[in-house]
């Protein structure tokens, strides 16, 4: 009932978005996956790149999984990428490279909910599926008067059903793109700005002056603290890294983590269990790192290895280290990893009489 001011109001105000414009299902798939999190201006620049990189989904499918998550660092919530690439094997190998025009096909495929099987179907195929993320529930809360906790399921179903309800026959990805960048631009949280609005005299919401207040959310369990050590274990110009093995990170490569550590000598007891032999040398600051579940508050510790034998993990050097993936959680400990290598890398560097430094 809405679609056509709401159209309209699109086809003068959209907002110029790189992954805009296409209606190539792959490039709508990584835009979707980038944008689940990720802010819209942070995904252009990670979008260009990646692209650039895969350029379609056999380059995507054949790749190593260490190089798409290199290539999603600082990206975050790195399960996206690894199911990305999972989904991508299977689009090659089930599909022969063709996404499937079917929203029940796309909704089956690793990492995609229901909101990116129905971005990518009304996007890509034009099918008439809401895309329910912040933006629509926000705004069809809104204007429907949805006053009840839209995290509940029967309320989240009745706002996709109002959302289906609502949905054109035609211009199905577009009326799904208009939601997006009304709730974006003008029926933003918090302080909505009704008067640009171009479904104002129909909105519940307006009409009752509560739009502020929409949705209603119950309130969010705060996350939980993490005291971390991070300890920077060198040994002669390397430092020790290792592949995570679990769930938060997996596979991202990660310096020396003692979880829930309060004290040094907890992260040393860790680090002689690796079979490693290694003098304190100092701190070196504290980081903090919040993921929506908890928050890591890292010690940073210097330790220099009498050798690199050990049990587990490897020492890399600094252009090896710069090649793997590194999760933006390290990001303190990353800087002062790369300081203490570069220094180590002038002393070892050959003197002005072509020996080396001990
Ligand atoms: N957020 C998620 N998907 C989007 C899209 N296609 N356009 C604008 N914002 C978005």
């Amino acid at each position: 009932m809405f679609a056509s001011p709401l159209l309209s109001w699109y086809d003068a105000n959209r907002r110029a978005l790189p992954f805009r414009g296409t209606k190539d299902p792959y490039r709508i798939w990584v835009s979707e996956i980038m944008l689940q999190q990720t802010r819209t201006e942070t995904v252009s620049a990670y979008y260009l790149r990646f692209l650039n990189r895969f350029p379609d989904v056999f380059a995507l499918a054949d790749a190593p999984e260490e190089d798409v998550l290199k290539c999603w660092e600082g990206l975050g919530y790195y399960s996206r990428a690894r199911n990305l690439h999972k989904a991508a094997k299977v689009i090659v190998e089930k599909y022969l490279g063709a996404f499937p025009a079917d929203l029940d096909l796309l909704r089956a495929l690793p990492g995609v909910g229901d909101y990116t099987a129905a971005a990518v179907a009304s996007i890509a195929f034009d099918l008439p599926a809401p895309a329910m993320d912040g933006n629509l529930t926000r705004v069809l809360s809104r204007f429907h008067g949805i006053r009840e906790d839209v995290d509940i399921p029967s309320v989240k179903h009745r706002l996709a059903e109002l959302g289906r309800e609502d949905m054109p026959d035609i211009r199905c990805g577009d009326f799904n793109q208009a939601l997006m960048d009304l709730g974006a631009t003008v029926c933003t949280p918090g302080t909505p700005d009704c008067e640009a609005c171009p479904l104002r005299s129909l909105c519940s919401a307006y009409q009752a002056g509560d739009a502020e207040a929409l949705p209603i959310k119950a309130a969010a369990k705060p996350p939980k603290d993490v005291a971390m050590a991070v300890a920077l274990i060198t040994c002669r110009g390397r430092v020790w890294m290792n592949q995570r093995k679990e769930t938060l990170l997996k596979n991202l490569w990660v310096y020396h983590l003692t979880e829930n550590c309060e004290s040094r000598p907890e992260a040393e007891k860790a680090i002689r269990n690796l079979g490693l032999r290694a003098s304190f040398q100092m701190e070196l600051g504290k980081a903090r790192h919040v993921f929506t579940h908890r928050v890591w508050n890292m010690t940073l510790y210097h330790y220099e290895a009498e050798s690199m034998d050990c049990k587990e993990g490897r020492f890399v050097t600094l252009n090896e280290m710069n090649a793997l993936p590194i999760p933006t959680a390290m990001k303190a400990a990353k800087e002062q990893a790369t300081r203490l290598l570069a220094e180590t890398d002038w002393l070892r560097k050959p003197s002005a009489k072509g020996e080396k430094v001990p």
